[in-house]
């Protein structure tokens, strides 16, 4: 089947009105809150459906012995803008992308988060490919360099430290499974400068995951502890789950979005079997439902706390994997989850009301601290618009490119 058909998914018209109309009104937001943000960027809606907002500037680190992720998220803001600017073809947006993007700029020398991925993945990468402008694309290019940096190496693998600058133990010794989403930045880097050590460090990174993260009924740990000298896991842990040993819903949606990415950035088909097997854990514990709720072992009321960011990312990856299955049988089901996932998020998460500025409803930051629950958060937002992109402009937000050896 020629490429771009296999890119082209089928949908009815009634999905079809459906998400063309959901992604007018995400551009039609954009436009409203873009110019009330100063300097600022949306990060959580407040419970009036007000974003609050923090600098770009914002790094993470600690506090004494508490963290704080800083702001990780100023880069999907700009992601929205240029995600607006290809389904409007409104200049404004790109005028508006770049003005933000040299707000954004800055944390691409920042040496203390793992997060340096997703900042800039969602923006300096889509804008490069969306302008092909090189000021874009060497921005990036700084911020992977700062990623690649974090690379730890053991006498059993080599893993990517997630939190804090490396001088400090507490950081180097830890690794979190958000980490599997932030490799696109390492392997976009090695196609952009043609240096194969950034693919060489995300892939040492995935396979080191992959052994210490992944437990036996194929749930995650949010956190890894490990012996630097030896590369064992000293323990498993979590920071926003509900505890240690409990399957964070969000956490398995990045490693499935992590894997599914690896998997086409190599073609290795291990790492789409291991997306298979993340996304059909995350799927049985569904059970029928197309949102999870925060944490798949939550008990009591918590357990009602949905978290539509996890259902976000987990609909774009299941659209990729969809695109990217050699099988055609297995190709269909993945693109049936991700569609009637991105179709619920629609029809019963979208928010519609002008007061609430977010695009969905009942995303959960982190339970545990109490930050962003019941609300919008923008990489729910950033992730929801890049499903609906994958879907209504295949090839316009994300390439579609892909290893050959995936594609059978
Ligand atoms: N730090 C990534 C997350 O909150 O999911």
């Amino acid at each position: 089947m020629p490429n771009d058909m296999k890119n082209q998914i089928e949908i009815t018209a009634a999905q079809r009105d459906l998400f063309f109309k959901t992604l007018d009104q995400m551009a039609k937001k954009v436009a409203e809150d873009e110019p009330t943000l100063g300097v600022e960027f949306p990060h959580v809606t407040a419970p009036d459906g007000s974003w609050i907002r923090l600098p770009a500037s914002l790094s993470a680190g600690y506090t004494g012995s508490s963290w704080s992720h800083g702001n990780w998220l100023c880069g999907f803001w700009v992601g929205l803008l240029l995600a607006s600017y290809r389904h409007t073809n409104d200049q404004k947006y790109l005028v508006w992308a770049r003005e933000r993007m040299r707000l954004v700029a800055q944390r691409a020398e920042d040496p203390n988060t793992h997060d340096i991925g997703f900042i800039f993945d969602s923006s300096a990468i889509p804008g490069f490919d969306i302008t092909g402008d090189r000021w874009y694309g060497d921005i990036a290019l700084v911020a992977a360099d700062k990623l690649r940096a974090r690379l730890v190496t053991t006498r059993s693998g080599a893993y990517l430290a997630s939190w804090g600058p490396l001088n400090d133990a507490r950081g180097r010794c830890s690794s979190a499974i958000d980490t599997m989403a932030n490799l696109s930045l390492l392997y976009w880097a090695a196609n952009y400068s043609g240096d194969g050590s950034y693919r060489l460090a995300a892939e040492a990174h995935a396979d080191m995951t992959a052994k210490a993260f992944i437990r036996a009924d194929d749930s995650t740990y949010h956190a890894v502890e490990y012996d630097v000298t030896t590369g064992e896991r000293k323990r498993g842990y979590t920071f926003q789950g509900a505890s240690d040993e409990s399957a964070w819903s969000r956490g398995q949606g990045w490693a499935i979005y992590g894997y599914v990415n690896s998997a086409r950035e190599t073609g290795k088909r291990k790492y789409l079997d291991l997306a298979e097997r993340l996304a059909t854990y995350y799927i049985n514990r569904l059970d029928g439902r197309q949102v999870p709720p925060w944490d798949f072992d939550a008990t009591g009321t918590d357990a009602n706390i949905k978290d539509t960011a996890a259902a976000a990312v987990v609909s774009s990856a299941l659209l990729e994997l969809g695109r990217l299955h050699p099988d055609p049988a297995a190709a269909a089901k993945w693109t049936g989850h991700g569609l009637a996932m991105l179709e619920a998020l629609c029809r019963d998460e979208f928010a519609s009301e002008p007061s609430h500025r977010g695009l969905l409803k009942n995303s959960c930051y982190s339970k545990p601290h109490n930050e962003g629950v019941h609300g919008a958060t923008m990489f729910g937002d950033f992730f929801f618009t890049e499903a609906l992109c994958r879907v209504v402009m295949p090839g316009k937000f994300r390439p579609v490119t892909s290893n050959p050896m995936v594609i059978a």
